[in-house]
């Protein structure tokens, strides 16, 4: 979603802005653009790529040492110059950008209009900005003050950052339910809606909390309130994360790049938290809430996307090992289905990025009806993270490609511990199998690796089925979540029409899809489902279907029956969905890359989806 940066200093701050936007490009966009204040205000923007921006704003005055940067990613109203932010106010002494949905935007324009106000754009944004106009024309107040009001009066999500020309010695920055972090230096300030544009100039950052706002000082001082003018004294904390991290090191993408860390990922993901020899688990959070959670009623899992599918294969792993009922819920469909949660549940919510919305807002019901709140994050200090009463993080580092590779490979390494730990806690599991599962988990990175070394066998594959119009993905048990991970994969990235199912439902429907025409990707790597999925491998290629199967390595049996195999290392099947899914995520790469697909952004997808 939309990218915020902004600079105050003694530096020229268009150079670090525009560093800034590209780092926050990976969030996924439309249209980009910059306002600096050098005595007047000086407005660039441009729909389309940061680069065209750049181009854009050669030959212009780019001068000043207080800056903001937007990328936007269109809500209200079409991507086109107009709408890129940052949006000047009517008197052309204020400039914002703004992550979020004013929801009652409608209202305030039409007063706004009644009172001789004019729009440019169809954003909400120019509405807010608007109003602090007015807030402050009536007022007769500063700035941060006429934010502070206006931000009183509007319904919604948001970060903002405006600028006002008269008061050339500030910043002031504002969020509820968008992040905003601010970066420390000396006599200088960075910000920005994640830490990624900041990391190269400061580790030491402060994050905003819901309806915070901060003043940035040219002089070096920090003033942070609430929406109700209560002080707030700032909290710097220390940025863990390297530069390198989210630089692409060598590889043509960072997708691909994210999908050769995954072996490290999970060795950083189970590091301190288990040993196979003494036979223990240890993740901190449910060691913590144990009580609750041993006895909780049932577990019920929330997120969107892929996060979701991490949750499936927990409910299995959880439902198989713990013998703890499992329930698996979209948390948009969650939020708004009046649920029957209580003290006696607790919501597991698992997202990459921490700030979805939607998983935030079910959280919010959850907790009010004193749920225990378990999150899963990668991202440290996330807003999730710090909704949670407890929880785990994934150790992936920050990923970059908007489609998710490593980090839902943390998430099911994370899950898969859990159900362990609580399978120990609740006596379901013997230790001897325990330490089984335990000294498999630790091969796990090798098994990758291994996965990965199929890599030209892909290669080659995508290239007979990149033109392909559909594709099926079929798998039973925990293979299941794998094909729905698989077939959003593909469709994210090489826009290809892909669906996943349990194998069995095919011949309830999607087999009259079944011809020459379409590739079907069977993920048959559990023995236990073994006969099973060959009677499926048998009925799709009766009707002339092409079959692309995973295996494990030496599996004759599909072998003779496929057009196509990827053999890959046999683990443990409770462990299969981290070393099966390696190949999905290369064919999908491989297939958007000779598509002259944008594999690390694709189309209308954002990194983190912070507006429901
Ligand atoms: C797919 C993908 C999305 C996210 C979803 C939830 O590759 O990344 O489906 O999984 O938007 O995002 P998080 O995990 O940040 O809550």
């Amino acid at each position: 979603m939309c990218g915020i940066v902004a600079y105050i200093g003694p530096k020229e701050a268009y150079p670090i802005l525009v560093k800034g936007l590209k780092r926050l490009e990976y969030r996924g966009y439309d249209s980009a653009g910059i306002a600096l204040l050098n005595g007047d205000l000086s407005i660039l923007k441009k729909e389309g790529k940061v680069s065209i921006l750049e181009q854009f704003a050669a030959d212009k005055d780019k001068h000043g040492t207080i800056g903001i940067g937007h990328t936007r990613w269109a809500t209200h109203g079409v991507p086109c110059d107009r709408n890129a932010h940052p949006h000047l106010s009517n008197s052309g002494n204020l400039a914002i950008i703004h992550n979020g949905i004013i929801e009652n935007y409608g209202a305030l324009k039409t007063e706004l209009e009644g009172r001789g106000y004019t729009f440019t754009s169809d954003t909400d944004t120019e509405v807010l900005l608007n109003l602090i106009e007015d807030i402050q024309k009536a007022e007769n107040t500063s700035i941060e003050e006429a934010v502070r009001i206006a931000l009183n009066e509007v319904v919604g999500a948001y970060a903002i950052v405006v600028i006002d020309k008269r008061e050339p010695n500030k910043l002031v920055a504002a969020r509820k339910g968008s992040p905003l972090v601010i970066g420390v230096g000396k006599d200088e300030f960075y910000v920005a809606s994640d830490a990624s544009p900041i990391i190269e100039y400061t580790k030491h950052v402060v994050y905003l909390n819901d309806e915070e706002f901060a003043v940035l000082n040219r002089n070096g001082v920090l003033d942070i309130k609430t929406l109700g003018n209560i002080q707030k004294s700032p909290y710097i904390q220390k940025l863990e994360m390297d530069l390198e991290k989210i630089e692409k090191g060598g590889y043509e993408h960072f997708m691909l790049k994210e999908i050769y860390e995954q072996p490290q990922v999970v060795l950083d993901c189970m590091r301190g938290r288990m040993n196979a020899e003494q036979g223990w688990i240890k993740l901190g959070g449910v060691s913590e809430f144990a009580g609750r959670i041993n006895n909780a009623k049932r577990i019920i899992i929330t997120a969107c996307g892929t996060s979701w599918h991490s949750g499936l294969i927990a409910e299995y792993l959880i439902e198989e090992l713990a013998r703890i009922p499992v329930e698996v819920e979209y948390a948009s469909e969650f939020r708004y289905r009046n649920p029957i949660v209580n003290e006696k549940d607790v919501l597991l919510a698992i997202s990459q990025s921490g700030e979805t919305a939607d998983t935030l807002s079910a959280i919010q019901i959850a907790k009010d009806r004193q749920a225990l709140i378990y999150g899963i994050c990668n991202v440290i200090g996330s807003s999730i993270a710090r909704a949670s009463h407890a929880g785990s993080y994934t150790h992936a580092g920050p990923e970059i490609g908007v489609a998710s590779t490593k980090a839902f490979t943390a998430q099911v390494t994370i899950l898969t511990l859990m159900a362990l730990q609580l399978a120990q806690s609740q006596g379901t599991i013997s230790q001897s199998r325990l330490r089984q599962v335990l000294y498999e988990m630790e091969t796990i990175p090798d098994k990758i690796r291994g996965a990965l070394k199929t890599n030209d066998v892909i290669k080659e594959i995508a290239a007979k089925y990149k033109d392909a119009k559909n594709f099926l993905y079929l798998g039973r048990g925990l293979n299941f979540p794998i094909a729905l991970e698989g077939a959003l994969k593909l469709k994210e990235i090489s826009y290809i029409h892909a669906e996943g199912y349990p194998a069995a439902e095919m011949k309830h429907g999607p087999i009259a899809l079944i011809d020459e025409n379409m590739p079907v990707v069977f993920i048959a790597t559990n023995m236990s489902a073994h006969e099973k999925i060959v009677s499926n491998i048998q009925e799709v290629k009766a009707r002339k279907g092409k079959i692309i199967a995973i295996v494990n390595e030496g599996d004759t049996i599909i072998k003779a029956l496929a057009d196509e195999v990827i053999e890959i290392p046999e683990t443990d099947e409770l462990l299969s969905p981290l070393v099966s899914i390696v190949p999905l995520q290369l064919l999908s790469y491989h297939i958007a890359l000779m598509r002259g697909c944008n594999v690390d952004q694709p189309r209308n997808l954002a990194k983190s989806v912070t507006v429901e």
